[in-house]
Order: structure tokens, then C-alpha cells, then sequence
């Protein structure tokens, strides 16, 4: 079952190829909606969650934190309670490298402290910490995974890459923040749902487990890397004024992940192909969403934002 409250990310769409699946069901609702919540699980006799509803944006939160609180934090503290309240067999929570803060260097285990930076971060951050709160004082048995970013088909234009390419596509400038030397660890989407579903199965309650590539790529490096694929000149890259607070660098040690089985099977080159495919081949996804609130954010986020020699 998807619980959804399908804010301007969330999308009907993205669903197509369950539509006719008799073991898929869908239900429009908020996860800070705590009576819907409680009666879906009744109803519904769900027995796991796996909670990847957020706030995920970090431009956005740099607007407007409030959303990210409510959803990250209470949203998480609601799971928690049904979770608690009905003696569901586990929670998983899907977290982020974000509340590691900037790694400069090594690689991020998962016991290392929080320093979250953004007020994504921050909130992602507060919802791992009540998460784990909830495990040592009431035992309930969640798991949180901790991953980097996610690439590949049916993602919201904002995240980098798939801004990068339909901006590519339509010969618009690529918006790279600052000097464009920060880097990420972009994971294919499917490697990421396979640890997920790794700790699902194997995962031990309470523990937490990072999932990502292993290789950290410039945003620089992953730019001119979609305008090579699309055959597009690289004066469309149009450097402008850093996020504030931008983090340099993220860096995820895997080892606890890998030694229940799991591995990343998409190297950054391949996982960024299939990206770039699956935009070229699927217009008719990003082009409605690219109208209407998605104008809006583009010109509040990029139509002033200074443009850097
Ligand atoms: O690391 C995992 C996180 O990855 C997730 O928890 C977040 O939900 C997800 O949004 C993502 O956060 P990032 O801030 O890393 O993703 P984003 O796609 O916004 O930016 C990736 C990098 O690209 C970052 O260094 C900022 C840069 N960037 C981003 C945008 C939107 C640009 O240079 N220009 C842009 O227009």
C-alpha cells in the first residue's frame, strides 16, 4: 500500500506500472494526520511501514523550514506511535547522509555524531534522533537507512540531475552552484531500494545502515558528464550564486550494509546513462510538471540569483 499525501513532488504517474498490480493499493493522506493513519493501519492489517514520506529539498527548506519540521519530525513521531500502538513488526526509516553533515574528509560510519547543516538536514536529523528515542526507551522496532543521492527515473525536476538534463534537453542554461567542485555520491535509485529492501529483511532492529555508491563525484564532473550523453555544448553550464551553507562533500562507509549481502551494482557512468535515457524517452512526465508550481519555484529560486564569470 502507498500512503501519499501527493504534495508538488508527489505524482499519480509514478504509479502507472502498478496500476493494474492487485497487490498495489493506494491512499491519499498526510502521515501528520494521525486518526487517518491509525484507521489505514486498522483497515489495511499493515503490519510494515517503510517511511520515505518527506520534506526532501534542501533549496526549499532554505524558504521555508516549517513543512520540513511538520513532516520529518512530526510526521516520523506519528509512524512512531501507530508503530508502537498496534505492535507492527518493524518501522523502516529512510534517512539521509545529509545529517552527517559536510564530511571533508573519510567516510561517514553510522555511528558517527549528527551535525546537520540545512534545515532539511536538521530535520531529517530530528527525525532519526526521536527514531532511535523510541527503540531504546519503548523498544519499538525500527531501522533507519541513511542514503546518498538518489538518481534515475520519476524524479522531481528540482534534484540536480534531472534538472540538468530536461534544462539540457530544451538547450536552457544548467544553474551550477558556486565553483561546482562539491561532490556527491550519486546512487542509481534501484541500488538504493535494494539495500533498502536488504535491511527490510535482514536488518537488525535499532540499528542503522548507510547505503551509497561509494564514489563521490563533482557536480562539475556530473554536468558535463549529461551534456557529453546529450551531445550539448558545455557553454550551457552557467555558474551562479552557492546555496548558502552548501555542503562540500558527503561520504558514506558501506561496510555494515555490505556484510548482509548487499553491493552496488550501477556504476556512476551507467546509472547516469539510464537517467539521461529514461528523460529523453519520457517527456510526457516532465514536460506537465515543468509548468505551473514548478515555474513558480524556478523563478523564485533561480530568476534573481546572481550569475557568477
Ligand atoms: O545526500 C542525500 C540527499 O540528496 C537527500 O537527502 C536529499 O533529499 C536530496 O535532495 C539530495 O540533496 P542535495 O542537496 O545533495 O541534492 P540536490 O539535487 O539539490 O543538489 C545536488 C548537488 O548539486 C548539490 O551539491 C547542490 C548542487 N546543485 C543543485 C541544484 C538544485 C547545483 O549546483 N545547482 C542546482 O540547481
Amino acid at each position: 500500500m502507498v500512503y501519499d499525501k501527493l504534495t508538488y513532488a508527489g505524482n499519480l504517474d509514478n504509479l502507472r506500472d502498478l496500476e493494474d498490480n492487485p497487490r498495489h493499493s493506494f491512499v491519499r493522506g498526510d502521515i501528520c494526520d494521525m486518526s487517518l493513519v491509525d484507521r489505514v493501519i486498522q483497515e489495511e492489517q499493515i503490519s510494515t511501514i517503510l517511511n520515505f514520506a518527506a520534506e526532501t529539498h534542501v533549496d526549499r527548506s532554505i524558504f521555508e523550514p516549517g513543512s520540513f519540521i511538520q513532516t520529518d519530525i512530526y510526521g516520523t513521531y506519528v509512524l512512531l506511535e501507530a508503530t508502537k500502538k498496534f505492535g507492527l513488526d518493524r518501522m523502516i526509516h529512510i534517512s539521509t547522509d545529509e545529517v552527517y553533515g559536510e564530511v571533508m574528509s573519510g567516510s561517514s560510519v553510522e555511528s558517527d555524531p549528527l551535525r546537520p547543516r540545512s534545515p532539511y538536514a536538521a530535520s531529517k536529523a530530528g527525525g532519526d534522533l526521536i527514531c532511535l528515542a523510541y527503540h531504546t526507551t519503548y523498544g519499538t522496532p525500527v531501522v533507519i537507512t541513511r542514503g546518498s543521492n538518489s538518481i534515475g527515473p520519476y524524479q522531481y525536476p528540482e534534484k540536480v540531475v534531472p534538472l540538468f538534463i530536461t534544462n539540457a534537453l530544451d538547450d536552457l542554461p544548467l544553474p551550477l552552484y558556486g565553483d561546482g567542485s562539491q561532490m556527491r555520491d550519486y546512487q542509481y535509485i534501484i541500488d538504493h531500494c535494494e539495500g533498502i529492501d536488504t535491511v527490510l529483511h535482514q536488518g537488525k532492529i535499532g540499528e542503522i545502515y548507510n547505503v551509497g555508491s561509494g564514489v563521490e563525484i563533482r557536480n562539475i564532473d556530473m554536468a558535463k558528464g549529461i551534456l557529453r550523453l546529450l551531445k550539448k555544448p558545455e557553454s550551457l553550464i552557467q555558474y551562479v550564486e552557492d546555496r548558502p551553507g552548501h555542503d562540500r562533500r558527503y561520504s558514506l562507509d558501506t561496510t555494515k550494509l555490505q556484510s548482509l549481502g548487499w553491493g552496488s551494482r550501477h556504476a556512476f557512468q551507467e546509472a547516469l546513462e539510464k537517467t539521461v535515457k529514461w528523460y529523453t524517452e519520457n517527456e510526457w512526465w516532465w514536460r506537465k510538471i515543468k509548468s505551473g508550481e514548478y515555474k513558480e519555484w524556478y523563478e523564485r529560486q533561480y530568476g534573481k540569483r546572481k550569475i557568477l564569470p
